[in-house]
């Protein structure tokens, strides 16, 4: 069975829960017209939104094929770590998918490639579909480091210390892989400068080789890919048409009902 191709959108701290309301009642409104059929075999899809929203998006989004994930969760059950979420709480709440070490949580937040291992590990154990974001910055790529950049992110969450962990490494039945990796360059992002594909393409086939190579050629063949960085419906067809991408994670232009529903027609067409 082939990879899903996954359009998966990240409200960051936007979209409370009478917004997030609003955003499925209206995307509901508009399927029809959108010409989507309901589910599309071989399309994921799935949005990242404020724990706070997950109530009202899981309520106002039922019966649609979209997934409600949560942008982050701690590596313990429980415990003292004010402000944080376990899986365990997510779970509850009927969340299957989590976002991992986006950028901005790198950034403002001090999460590390350990915290973002230890995230993704303790999530996949407890059975999620986990998506973790890589990328590097611009000074990294004006100083043609990129490939160095996305390897070290890359052993540090799936091989640290030169043993790779079971996340990608075990043999799942086909179609049941739990990891995708999201190429986020970070002066890409919510910043209207979007990679060229020719660019997108030339990172998401060095993360492809990485892991075929590091892990294995079956998880390789098996984890989706996803594309991230100011995509919008204007610009996802032809980062959808490279060879190795196989998705998009977008921010802004997950924010209203009529561009998601357009970003996710694009990917029923890349099918
Ligand atoms: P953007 O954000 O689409 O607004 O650039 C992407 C992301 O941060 O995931």
């Amino acid at each position: 069975m082939k990879r899903p191709l996954v359009i998966a959108g990240n409200w960051k701290m936007n979209l409370g829960p009478r917004e997030a309301k609003q955003f499925f009642v209206e995307l509901r409104t508009r399927w029809p017209e959108s010409n989507l059929e309901k589910g599309k075999d071989g399309l994921e899809t799935v949005l990242f939104v404020p724990d706070l929203s997950l109530a009202s998006s899981q309520q106002t989004a039922a019966g649609l094929p979209i997934e409600i994930g949560a942008q982050n969760a701690h590596w313990e059950e429980q415990g003292a770590f004010t402000g944080e979420t376990s899986g365990k709480m997510l779970r509850e709440c009927g969340v299957t998918h989590v976002l991992v070490g986006h950028s901005e949580r790198r950034q403002f937040f001090g999460e590390t490639d350990e915290t973002v291992r230890k995230r993704t590990e303790s999530l996949l154990d407890q059975g999620f579909q986990v998506m973790v974001c890589i990328g590097e910055s611009q000074q990294e790529r004006e100083s043609g480091q990129t490939q160095q950049v996305l390897q070290k992110q890359l052993e540090g969450v799936f091989c640290p210390n030169g043993r790779a962990t079971s996340a990608l490494t075990v043999d799942l039945p086909a179609g049941k892989r739990s990891v995708s990796v999201a190429y986020e360059p970070v002066w890409a992002i919510g910043t209207g400068l979007t990679a060229t594909p020719a660019q997108a393409e030339e990172a998401h086939h060095f993360i492809r080789t990485w892991i075929s190579k590091t892990l294995s050629p079956q998880a390789a063949e098996g984890t989706p890919l996803l594309y991230g960085g100011s995509v919008k419906p204007d610009n996802i067809d032809e980062l959808l048409s490279c060879e190795n991408i196989d998705g998009a994670l977008v921010g802004g232009a997950s924010l209203k009902p009529e561009s998601f529903l357009s970003l996710i027609a694009s990917g029923v067409k890349a099918l």
